[in-house]
């Protein structure tokens, strides 16, 4: 019997963890934690040899059981392909972590639109379907948590990142709207909005620049919590207050703009 099999026969009681973009970064770190408080999991992303390697370290420190499921979540059948997956695997989602997400940085125009309404389709609508279509089993038992990765570029308009922002944006106001539905129903719903952070989606070391494990430790923190959204760090929580809701819209714009505008550059 393999992992992935025991996975199945396994996932009673509070049920596994799925986590989406859980092969690098926050995703990643998230799995680690998750693990360490002996969650079983199921891990999402689209290249299967480093997921099958992070699961298998996972099994291994952890003595838990962790299912592998290559899929690229930006294709339009693939949340229900996931969720059919598991339920032929009889795996019950105990926790949803909707985490897999990709940015395009640079103008709208100079982007392939091809890749903005993949981008879109990741970042937003994938999860917006993949909680839709887990939530139900989470309210016939009263019990359940799902956590959506924003960011703080959810809080202002971000040009040079521009359709980055405006998923972000979605993941947050959709996440609140959500915990406001699900209220008193068991299941905990919060969106976690990181700032920069050392990934491979962005890379390299900055002054106030978090570590994937930091994020993580929120969003552990998180599920403990009661709040609809959250972000990572006093210094991030201290910026999405002030873009979001101290500065006119229009200087944080240009603000967020100036800031992603020197990220193209130095991406180029
Ligand atoms: N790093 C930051 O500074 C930062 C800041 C704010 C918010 N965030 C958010 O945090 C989340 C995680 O980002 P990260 O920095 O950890 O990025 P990352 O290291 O690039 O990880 C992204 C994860 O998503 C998976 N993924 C990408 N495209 C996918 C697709 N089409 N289908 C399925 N899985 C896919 C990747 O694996 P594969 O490539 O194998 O598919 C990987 O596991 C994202 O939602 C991101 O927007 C990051």
């Amino acid at each position: 019997m393999t992992s992935n099999e025991r996975i199945g026969q396994r996932s009673v009681g509070q049920g596994a963890a799925l986590i989406t973009g859980a092969s690098t970064g926050i995703g990643a770190a998230i799995a680690e934690k998750l693990a360490a408080r002996g969650a079983e999991l199921v891990l999402v992303a689209r290249d299967s040899a480093r997921l099958e390697a992070v699961a298998e370290r996972l099994r291994a420190e952890h003595r838990v059981a962790v299912l592998t499921v290559p899929l690229d979540l930006s294709r339009q059948d693939a949340p229900a392909r996931l969720a059919k997956r598991l339920e032929d695997a009889g795996v019950e989602v105990g926790t949803l972590v909707n985490n897999a997400g990709a940015a395009h940085i640079g103008a709208v125009g100079d982007v392939d639109p091809a890749r903005i309404r993949q981008l879109a389709d990741l970042n937003a609508g994938a999860v917006a379907e993949t909680t839709a279509l887990f939530l139900p089993a989470m309210l016939a038992r009263g019990r359940g948590a799902i956590v959506n990765v924003a960011s703080t570029a959810a809080y202002a308009p971000a040009p040079h990142n521009a359709v980055y922002g405006a998923s972000k944006a979605f993941v947050l106001s959709f996440t609140r709207g959500l915990w406001y539905e699900t209220r008193g129903t068991g299941v905990r719903v919060v969106a976690v909005s990181p700032g920069a952070t050392e990934t491979p989606m962005n890379p390299g070391r900055a002054p106030g620049k978090r570590r994937p494990e930091q994020v993580a430790e929120t969003v552990v923190a998180a599920l403990r919590g009661r709040a609809p959204a959250v972000v990572d760090g006093w210094a991030y929580r201290l910026q999405t207050f002030v873009f979001g809701r101290v500065l006119p819209t229009r200087t944080a714009t240009a603000l967020t703009g100036r800031f992603f505008l020197r990220a193209a550059r130095h991406v180029r």
